[in-house]
């Protein structure tokens, strides 16, 4: 099978990886892809965003299944171009990946199949929004209805704050993902994401994870894209799983295919428990990043059938075969990130890193210059390693970061806290 993923990141990275490992995989291109996955397979230089674009490589390249890893492509319908030209494609469509463009629309879903999440309100109206807030009161969350690269949500700990971020939201800050905003009931309790394959009609869970999101030790200073991950979540219980599964998940879903909508893909399920009940907090429509990075490790090439299965619709007759192991992914980012930071420096030590099943440093932010890795991105490197236990994983990945010579970069010394 010829097989093409898009993206660049440290997510795509570990897809390659993972599905690189299929023996059914013959031949892998990964668009634009980085350094570190062009070290193990092709890359081509394509805009993703363009579907005519990715329609007539894959042609070009005899092409049988191509998957997609960001968001961005599946906001600009990318999937539904590729399936119009008759190819196989992981993702959902256009009209599905809503679930992640608008928080209203999920909100709606979630109305209308009685899946739990937080009370909110929807506004496209400033005044209407502040006199919600002041009615409300704090704590509350304001989120920019739209796409907004994960800096859309203000959680508001005073009535000041959330006013304020409704000003800067109406005042064009966000764009056009701030012309409308959703303003939620604070959830308080413990975080998790739930990934499932959802096939249109069938669901199957494929793995737990948990982030940090903040950019500093003890989860402090501002939010990031992620600075770690651990995979499974130990908050997320069989019996919170199957809640998940039963109450949000398969509700939403039967109601996406009702309304005509089927959604196809991974659904990145983020949701907060407490008490033992999960409540959605969102929908993402791919894999988190570093989140997948830890999943593929667990997965490995099984992958590849699980994908395929799903965008075949055959997920009903799949199972995951489960290790009892844990993975977790130690991100290197560049010294300033999530503010401004320096381009172009170089990374020295990963030619003498263990690349195995058990040990991979996965490129996000990298470039090949010169015989030299430089770093090119906020997120350049995620450290992934896998365990018996999560403090042996974690001794693992920790050790790796040790080999790598990179003074213009840092990373957080204490991701997986929470369940050590
Ligand atoms: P989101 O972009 O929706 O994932 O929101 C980013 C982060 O904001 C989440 O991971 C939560 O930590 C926090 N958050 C979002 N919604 C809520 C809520 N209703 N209550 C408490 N925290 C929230
Ligand atoms: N790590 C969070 C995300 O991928 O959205």
């Amino acid at each position: 099978m010829n097989i093409l993923i898009l993206g660049s990141g440290g997510r795509e990275h570990s897809l390659a990886w993972a599905i690189q490992q299929n023996p059914k995989c013959d031949r892998l291109i990964v668009a634009p892809g980085n350094a570190g996955i062009a070290q193990m397979c092709e890359t081509a230089d394509i805009n993703i965003l363009d579907g005519d674009a990715v329609a007539s490589f894959a042609a070009e390249n005899t092409i049988d299944f191509v998957i997609i890893g960001p968001e961005a492509p599946l906001a600009a319908g990318v999937a539904d171009r590729l399936r119009d030209a008759g190819l196989l494609v992981f993702g959902p469509s256009k009209a599905a990946a809503t679930l992640e463009s608008s928080k209203s629309f999920t909100k709606a879903i979630c109305d209308a199949s009685g899946a739990p999440t937080s009370a909110y309100g929807h506004f496209n109206d400033a005044d209407a929004a502040r006199a919600y807030i002041r009615q409300q009161g704090a704590p509350i969350v304001v989120k920019a209805d739209g796409l907004a690269a994960g800096k859309g949500v203000i959680v508001a700990m005073t009535e000041a704050e959330a006013l304020a971020a409704i000003d800067d939201m109406f005042d064009g800050s966000f764009g056009d993902a701030g012309s409308e905003v959703v303003i939620e009931e604070f959830l308080t309790g413990e975080e998790a994401s739930f990934f499932v394959l959802c096939d249109g009609k069938s669901v199957l869970p494929i793995g737990t994870a948990q982030d940090h999101k903040r950019v500093g030790n003890g989860d402090t200073g501002p939010n990031t894209g992620g600075m770690g991950a651990y995979s499974p979540a130990p908050v997320m219980t069989d019996a919170v799983t199957q809640k998940a599964l039963t109450e949000i998940v398969q509700p939403c879903m039967d109601e996406m295919a009702k309304r005509g909508t089927p959604f196809e893909g991974v659904l990145f399920v983020g949701l907060m428990i407490k008490d033992g009940q999960p409540k959605l907090i969102e929908y993402n429509v791919r894999f988190g990043d570093p989140e997948c990075q830890t999943l593929m490790m667990r997965l490995g090439g099984q992958v590849l059938d699980l994908l395929k299965a799903c965008a075949e619709h055959r997920l009903e007759d799949m199972q995951v075969n489960w290790a009892h192991d844990h993975a977790i992914t130690i991100v290197m980012a560049a010294n300033g990130y999530p503010g401004s930071y320096e381009k172009g420096t170089v990374i020295s030590g990963l030619d003498a890193l263990p690349e195995d099943s058990k040990n991979m440093t996965f490129h996000a932010g990298t470039a090949a210059k010169d015989g030299k890795i430089l770093a090119t991105g906020g997120r350049v490197l995620a450290v992934t390693a896998r365990g018996e236990t999560l403090s042996e994983a974690r001794d693992r990945a920790y050790a790796m970061t040790k080999t790598i010579d990179w003074p213009d970069g840092f990373y957080r010394t204490d991701i997986g806290w929470r369940a050590l």
